[in-house]
């Protein structure tokens, strides 16, 4: 494996070194947004896990910062969120300071998992454990991920957490005054994709339309195995929540790993590459912003960087727009500022054109036309099928730089477009990955794909019509900062 085929990406966060899953405690405080992430400072496979720290200003350019929850002989840090505790609702901060709150998923050595608080009164730059852990606890081995988020309800403000029962396909409620007492509220499901165990929950709202008064709930649950793409993967169900319930809009069915009505389930994604995604609390609420981690535990221990293992994808706003009869989540891209631009580029047919090391392409085929692009490098490729006539997307990585014997990564994936849906697609493509935006950002396909630093994008075959290159946006120099 050539270096410059792994080399490491540009506008997505890696660790310096060694192992990273799941993004965890996304915060932003005081003009900072702040990334903890599951993470093994002593090597590349998932073990002595804690919580590594990376900030940004601007969600592009991301500077690690010292490890900020270890692992020890007893535990190990599990997912989970972060929160400012701006009313001092814990008392942590009884120096006058703010405390920035983590609540995370103690995995104990002797096979318990139970939801646990570690806070830090310097910005996020030094943690202490609460004395008084576990602070929910209920014997379970796979209660775990805990999601805090402030509620304003008839009765004041208290906070509540989401947390799975992961084996049961549950999401579990609580809510506090304090952050140290919990009491359970509801649950919800078994429901909608259910092959795997439940991970990683989210519940936040959003307006509909941009239209403040007509507000949804929007549950996300991340799943492994079972998701549309095989794998792990993130359904998403709207719905309504009381400050006590969520009752989700429709009762949808339940499918199992594989089910062909997978594809009938509302997903955060179509791709295999963005799993456990959750949304960074602080900001207001029409800035929702979600990170995942881009990766699939069917092969995660073998991706083949050095010396780090695994990237999260870039950030994500996300909205709420009605298509199909329903609320749908929309997701746009966060993206360096472009440096260098070329429009409408008519691709003729085996032309290629030269692509910048992080580029930004948005591509459009005229009303029921067929196209297969393909990028490449002249050794390895990702294939891209546009079906204006069947309103689907193909992405082909057979050949994308994945060497080994990886079954799962030499992957085809498939999504649908909403109906009417132009066929308009923004790639987004860096080292290690291509992130495509379909439907307005209504369908999006995250993939880890391996390319080397010499890109082209060839137009292979066209029919019913013709393809138009409407920009390609050099942003690579926009992420160096
Ligand atoms: C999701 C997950 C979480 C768990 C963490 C452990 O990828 O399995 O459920 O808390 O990773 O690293």
């Amino acid at each position: 494996p050539s270096a410059r085929l792994h080399a490491r990406p540009r506008a997505h966060f890696t660790p310096a070194r060694n192992w990273m899953n799941d993004p965890n405690g996304l915060v932003y405080h005081r003009g900072t947004y702040h990334l903890f992430f599951q993470h093994n400072p002593n090597g590349l496979g998932h073990g002595d896990i804690s919580w590594g720290h990376a900030t940004s200003a601007d969600l592009v350019s991301w500077e690690e910062q010292p490890l900020a929850i270890p692992y020890d002989e007893n535990e190990q840090i599990f997912s989970g969120s972060a929160v400012v505790d701006h009313t001092n609702s814990s008392g942590f901060a009884d120096d006058g300071s703010v405390a920035m709150v983590a609540i995370y998923t103690s995995a104990t050595r002797d096979g318990t998992q139970a939801q646990a608080l570690a806070y830090s009164l310097d910005e996020g730059q030094t943690w202490q454990k609460y004395a008084g852990n576990p602070v929910l606890d209920r014997g379970s081995a796979d209660f775990r991920d805990p999601k805090v988020f402030r509620y304003s309800g008839e009765d004041g403000e208290h906070w509540v957490m989401v947390a799975v029962e992961a084996a049961e396909h549950r999401v579990l409620l609580y809510r506090s005054d304090d952050l140290k007492r919990w009491t359970y509220m509801s649950s919800y499901g078994p429901a909608g994709a259910m092959g795997g165990v439940w991970e990683c929950p989210d519940l936040f709202p959003l307006p509909v339309d941009g239209d403040a008064s007509s507000r949804k709930w929007v549950m996300l649950v991340s799943l492994n195995p079972g998701g549309v793409a095989g794998g792990s993967g993130t359904q998403y169900v709207v719905g309504d929540f009381d400050g006590h319930t969520f009752t989700a809009d429709r009762d949808w069915p339940l499918r199992g790993a594989d089910d062909p009505g997978l594809a009938d389930l509302d997903w955060l994604d179509w791709g295999r590459d963005c799993y456990a995604g959750v949304t960074f609390s602080g900001l207001p609420e029409a800035d929702r912003t979600l990170i995942a981690w881009m990766s699939n535990w069917d092969y995660a221990h073998h991706m083949p960087t050095r010396p780090w293992r695994g990237a999260m994808t870039l950030a994500r706003k996300l909205s709420l727009v009605s298509a199909e009869g329903r609320p749908q989540l929309r997701s746009s891209p966060v993206l360096p500022p472009a440096v260098a631009v070329e429009d409408h580029v008519d691709l003729a047919r085996g032309a290629a054109v030269a692509l910048p090391a992080l580029a930004r392409l948005d591509v459009e085929i005229s009303e029921g036309a067929v196209a297969d692009l393909e990028f490449g490098d002249g050794d390895n490729s990702v294939s891209v099928r546009i079906d204006g006539a069947a309103g689907s997307i193909h992405l082909d990585r057979r050949d994308a730089g994945f060497d080994g014997d990886v079954s799962s990564f030499a992957s085809v994936e498939r999504l649908t477009l909403p109906d009417g849906a132009a066929a308009r697609v923004t790639f987004v493509l860096d080292h290690g990955s291509i992130e495509v935006f379909a439907a307005d950002g209504l369908r999006t396909l995250t993939e880890v794909v391996f390319l080397g630093e010499e890109r082209h994008i060839t137009l292979k075959h066209v029919e019913g019509g013709n393809v138009t290159l409407l920009q390609v946006s050099d942003l690579t120099d926009g992420a160096a900062g």
